[in-house]
């Protein structure tokens, strides 16, 4: 850990938060994985390592486009100092692929598909899609840019920005992407407002913990995809019995230790292959 002084604030689901001035936070980037939204004892070592320098990767390549971000400094691998923001309490979603909860809206008629869209799973959209969520719920729930605005968090040229931000933060992603064989089937971006009022990319982009990232040669619409990340431990615990009969509430924390040894560096491997494919360098 490095050796800036600091005091604790909150711990995420990964990133432990720390106060270190005014103006500044550091996040500590830990090993710490859920599955099946539940905390899980084990940890996935180099994880958090993965997930900074994939982030600040990310982070310089849109300084580098004129893209405003929260980071100021990696005082270590796993540790990025930002700028302390008010973080706008919505998340916003870049699609670039019909999967996961979009699939299943569209399948309850709730939402449409661009024209020249296939209908089928993983399709790829004609065009991509930019969607807001609630942040600070449960259960992240879809809201309409008017609902944004009624509540009081944005108005139109704040949300116009944002979106343009994230077309272009696409972008940027998608080179990455293809040149790592992968596909970018969707993201997950947060952002803050400073104390000037510009609004500020926040938090992480374009790690596997925010991003959907399919194998670009294993890739075949209308199935199941198998996605980048944790799915090794998602698909060993799918077979552990007891687990998916019985699982336990959303947020619960698992003390024991349930993965075996070679899960645990297995899924590791493919968070250091995951750095290494999109950033061309060596982890
Ligand atoms: N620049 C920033 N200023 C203030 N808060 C930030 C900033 N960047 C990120 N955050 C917040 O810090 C927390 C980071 O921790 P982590 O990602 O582990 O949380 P989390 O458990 O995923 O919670 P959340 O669901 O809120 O993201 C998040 O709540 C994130 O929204
Ligand atoms: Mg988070």
């Amino acid at each position: 850990m490095s050796k800036i002084e600091k005091r604790f604030l909150r711990s995420g689901k990964v990133k432990d938060v720390y106060d270190v001035s005014k103006e500044e936070l550091l996040f500590v980037f830990t090993d710490r994985l859920s599955s099946h939204d539940v905390m899980l004892a084990d940890k996935i070592p180099q994880k958090g390592q993965v997930l900074c320098r994939l982030a600040a990767h990310c982070f310089a390549n849109c300084e580098d486009n004129g893209i405003e971000t929260h980071m100021i400094d990696v005082p270590a691998p796993n540790e990025m100092l930002a700028k302390k923001l008010f973080l706008i309490p919505i998340e916003v979603i870049g699609r670039n692929y019909v999967y996961g909860s979009y699939w299943k809206r569209y399948q309850r008629g709730e939402v449409q598909l661009p024209e020249g869209t296939d209908r089928v799973l993983a399709a790829k959209l004609s065009e991509p899609l930019i969607e807001f969520t609630t942040k600070f719920e449960t259960k992240d729930k879809p809201l309409t840019e008017q609902e944004v605005i009624s509540r009081g968090w944005l108005g139109t040229p704040e949300i116009d920005q944002i979106k343009k931000i994230t077309l272009q933060l696409n972008e940027l992603m998608l080179k990455d992407a293809e040149k790592a064989g992968f596909i970018l089937a969707d993201f997950k971006l947060e952002f803050g407002i400073d104390e000037e009022g510009k609004i500020i990319l926040a938090d992480e982009a374009e790690t596997p913990d925010g991003c959907r990232f399919w194998d670009a040669s294993k890739y075949q619409p209308n199935k199941i995809q198998e996605s980048f990340d944790k799915q090794i431990v998602r698909d060993y615990l799918e077979k552990v019995k007891g687990w998916d009969k019985n699982q336990p509430a959303p947020g619960t924390k698992l003390t024991e230790p349930i993965l075996p040894k070679k899960i645990i560096n297995k899924t590791s491997q493919r968070y250091i292959q995951a750095y290494e494919r999109l950033t061309g360098r060596k982890f």
